[in-house]
């Protein structure tokens, strides 16, 4: 009998929480966004459990009105490299953007973080939504949404084209002849295109997995192509399970049309599950987070994804009002989204920002409720895998200890890794260097 299909499971560590207040209830660590023990027990925990991954969000502009994690966390790859030191098995995924950054020295920094985990980086690329990132790098303007796409492109061939330099048999190291390495397996780049112009080598050689597993996280339609095109693994985020499915099949007809197979694109709609012994206890639960939550605070939070917009200056309780086309150069997809549920339910500014700040979980009650939840967005074909965030405190923790030995016991979830890189457990192939694999046809003619 063949093994049932398995599913994947990916760890947020978020601090003190993606939202505007979890970090005053009681249960949470008020410096967790910034506490390394706390990251690493997060890390062991989620490796106990066999996740495939830790996940690492990032951003790149905060002001006074940033939400608590935001204001003050770890960068991603430096945060990421130290928890390559105390896993083994687990995946270490981090969020980069290609719209503030050099490909030389992104590659090189995920070529040295897939190194020294021994094949378990990853890569979430972002194109930045905010607009104030340019002051901090010297820029007038942020690129608008389709040429920030259009970056993260040419961007992304540079790295994958850095990443081959070096044949994975190129270093011979023999003391006695002292020959370092095979120069016929040393390659430039010799990359000019529209936004770039780099040379190559670069100084790191290829890891155990070829290059870092690629997610992309963007669910516009551009975004979308991108993510079918280019990407190993997609983050995204769906409040029912009719609004996932459609966009896992969208994702994966598109993989199809670009020539791929549907399987080497993997979906992982993001989760905050919210477990109780009972369900009352559950709702209590989600319940105590959201009274922690003032209208001001959520206008605020909501305010970010339409740049900073001042949601104060409306009548809370009036319909949401006509934004234009603000948003749409940010977080296109999320803004366009809260337009239109605004508009097609009638909500009112005060609906709209409870319901962005405090969201009820769609996966909430009992252990075996949960379960059944993941079971079934991933048996309907909404997901491949989840990534798994906490809402409540403790919540990740609560899904590793009192949810994951009920996949398992159903057949649904690993009891050990398959593999020691992230591709391996993944189920991803490893990509043959582009040289190797020019050498194979040459020598094949
Ligand atoms: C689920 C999800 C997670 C995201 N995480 C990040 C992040 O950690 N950092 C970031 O700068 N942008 C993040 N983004 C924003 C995207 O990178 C992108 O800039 C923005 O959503 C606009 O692209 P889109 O309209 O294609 O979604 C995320 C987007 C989604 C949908």
């Amino acid at each position: 009998m063949g093994q049932r299909k398995q599913l994947k499971l990916g760890a947020m560590l978020h601090g003190v929480g993606s939202s505007t207040s979890l970090w005053r209830h009681p249960g949470i660590q008020s410096d967790a966004s910034v506490n390394f023990e706390l990251y690493k027990s997060w890390v062991e925990k989620a490796e106990a459990g066999k996740f495939d991954l830790v996940f690492v969000a990032d951003g790149l502009y905060i002001n006074e009105k940033s939400i608590p994690h935001f204001l003050n966390r770890f960068e991603p790859i430096t945060i990421l490299s130290a928890l390559a030191a105390v896993s083994k098995k687990i995946g270490l995924v981090g969020t980069l953007s290609t719209s503030y950054s050099e490909p030389f020295t992104v590659a090189r920094q995920f070529g040295s973080l897939d190194v020294i985990s021994g094949g378990r980086g990853g890569w979430n690329i972002v194109t930045s939504p905010l607009e104030g990132t340019a002051a901090n790098y010297g820029k007038t303007e942020h690129p608008e949404h389709e040429k920030r796409y259009r970056i993260a492109k040419e961007y992304l061939q540079v790295t994958r084209g850095l990443w081959d330099s070096w044949e994975d048999d190129a270093f011979i190291r023999d003391k006695e002849s002292g020959v370092f390495f095979d120069p016929s397996k040393l390659h430039e780049l010799n990359h000019t295109g529209e936004f770039f112009s780099v040379k190559g080598p670069l100084n790191i050689a290829r890891s155990k997995q070829g290059h870092p597993v690629i997610f992309q996280a963007g669910s516009s339609e551009v975004g979308k192509n991108y993510a079918s095109k280019e990407a190993d693994a997609v983050f995204t985020g769906h409040e029912t399970i009719e609004e996932a499915i459609e966009f896992y099949n969208d994702v994966k007809n598109r993989a199809i049309t670009f020539g791929r197979n549907p399987d080497d694109v993997l979906i992982f709609p993001g989760i905050s599950p919210v477990v109780g012994v009972t369900q009352e206890e559950a709702e209590r639960k989600y319940e105590d987070v959201v009274a922690l939550v003032s209208a001001e605070n959520a206008l605020l939070y909501l305010g970010r994804y339409f740049e900073h917009h001042d949601f104060s200056q409306y009548d809370l309780d009036a319909p949401f009002p006509e934004l234009g086309e603000l948003g749409r150069n940010s977080f296109q997809s999320g803004t366009d989204r809260i337009k239109a549920k605004a508009k097609e339910h009638g909500l009112t500014l005060r609906q709209v920002a409870l319901s962005v700040a405090t969201p009820r979980p769609n996966f909430i009650g009992t252990a075996e409720q949960v379960a059944d939840q993941v079971q079934q967005w991933f048996e309907a074909g909404a997901a491949d895998g989840f990534m798994v965030g906490s809402s409540v405190p403790n919540g990740l923790e609560d899904f590793i200890e009192l949810v994951v030995p009920i996949l398992q016991a159903r057949g649904l979830f690993r009891t050990e890794y398959e593999s020691d890189t992230l591709r391996g457990n993944l189920g991803l192939k490893v990509p043959l260097n582009r040289y190797s694999e020019l050498l194979k046809v040459e020598e094949r003619v």
